[in-house]
């Protein structure tokens, strides 16, 4: 008889996680450092000791909980993904992939079954990059691609480090990160996009993930009375911030297929009402399936900038903060996402991942895969997130069916 894991009991985590740092809309608003970040990971900690795992803090703040296998010689199978949300997220994004995760251990021991290799949860910190504007770093910096000190020195709008907000919430942990092997990477996620739901396919065998470059425009103008500088003297930053983000949007449908270019945030200096601003940054969230398109739009948004700026006297600067190559995923480890799949009865489409993921990171260390599940309208990083949880739980069972075969059944 095929072990099943507990429908119930996985919605009910989620569920209970989805109260820590609710937000009014009904959606979750957990930033990394934050108290809320803090509480969830007390409660993910105390699940996983009840749950018989030795858990771990690396200096990162990501959590490792290890369910022992019978031959320590055997690499961990690890499966999990993040804790911390957007500032008004889902209950669903991250969450669901750590949950899924902890039900796969909990479904191991009520069914007394001993894995060969160690099954290892875990929940990378800051994941999304909001509070510090760079994402995945934490998970970047454990496969060996990103480095540690730099990301600790990561500093929000208020010039709190990542480190020190850690520190803060206890979980600067002690161990080092990563420099360790793992067996294999897998990840429960929800889709985030509208494909499985349009399709009513409940799993998705995800191959790869796209391509992304981010970017950080700060246009410097002149301050002044906005009741008395006449509009010919003007050097208005927010004029140029405007046009410019009109502009590098635009560009988008320039190729085909078209990249997604978003530009979502925006800080304005001094940012009064009755004051013309001096300074605008504003943010640029490049992606494409390949890297090449977006190097060629990242051409194109200089010049458009630096063709504005000319314009209306103002000055600009173009950092980019981040740069991910397409990923492909383990093409046996998907492989074995299909089956699983295809063995519990469920339809499934292979996907190619829109959004970004740790597991993108983790590829570049060890085998990895993803698998989705739909969510409602494909709504994500918006409070209302939904996921239905006969889904949730199929993509459970999916998981728990690879990592058995992965990890191996002691006899
Ligand atoms: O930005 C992303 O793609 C991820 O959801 N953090
Ligand atoms: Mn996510
Ligand atoms: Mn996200």
């Amino acid at each position: 008889m095929t072990l099943r894991i507990d429908r119930d009991r996985l919605w009910r985590s989620l569920m209970e996680m989805g109260r820590i740092g609710a937000t009014p809309g009904g959606g979750v608003g957990r930033l990394p450092g934050t108290d809320a970040d803090r509480e969830a990971r007390d409660v993910f900690v105390r699940w996983c000791r009840e749950a018989g795992c030795a858990v771990t803090v690396d200096r990162l703040g990501n959590i490792f909980a290890r369910r022992p296998g019978n031959d320590p010689a055997r690499l961990p199978v690890m499966t999990g993904s993040h804790l911390d949300s957007q500032p008004l997220g889902g209950k669903f994004d991250g969450a669901y992939g750590v949950m899924a995760a902890l039900e796969v251990v909990r479904t191991l021991n009520d069914a007394s079954v001993r894995t060969a290799a160690p099954v290892e949860i875990v929940a990378w910190t800051d994941e999304e990059g909001c509070r510090f504007s760079a994402g995945m770093r934490c998970s970047a910096v454990f496969a060996g691609t990103q480095d540690l000190d730099s990301t600790l020195a990561l500093a929000d709008p208020q010039g709190l480090t990542l480190g020190a907000e850690l520190a803060r919430i206890g979980y600067a942990g002690p161990e080092p990160v990563g420099g360790r092997a793992i067996d294999c990477f897998l990840e429960c996620h929800i889709e985030q996009g509208v494909v499985l739901e349009a399709e009513g396919r409940t799993i998705g065998a995800v191959v790869g993930a796209q391509a992304q470059k981010n970017y950080e425009i700060r246009v410097r103008g002149e301050q002044g009375h906005a009741g008395t500088v006449p509009m010919t003297m003007r050097r208005d930053a927010m004029r140029a911030a405007a046009r410019m983000i009109e502009a590098v949007i635009g560009l988008a449908w320039r190729f085909d297929p078209h990249p997604v270019v978003t530009v979502g945030a925006v800080h304005v200096v001094p940012n009064a009402r009755n004051t013309i601003p001096r300074e605008v940054v504003f943010t640029i969230d490049s992606r494409h399936p390949r890297t090449a398109v977006l190097a060629e739009l990242g051409t194109a948004v200089r010049a458009a900038c630096g063709d504005i700026a000319r314009d209306l006297q103002v000055g600009v600067e173009i950092e980019q903060t981040a740069e991910r190559e397409a990923v492909t995923f383990d093409p046996a480890l998907v492989q074995a996402v299909r089956d699983a799949a295809d063995r519990l009865g469920f339809s499934q489409r292979d996907m190619f991942s829109g959004a970004g993921h740790d597991s993108c990171n983790l590829a570049a260390l060890a085998p990895t895969a993803m698998v989705f599940v739909p969510c409602e309208k494909g709504i994500s990083h918006a409070e209302n997130e939904n996921a239905q949880p006969d889904d949730l739980a199929a993509g459970c069972d999916v998981l728990l069916q690879v990592v058995l075969e992965r990890a191996g059944v002691a006899r």
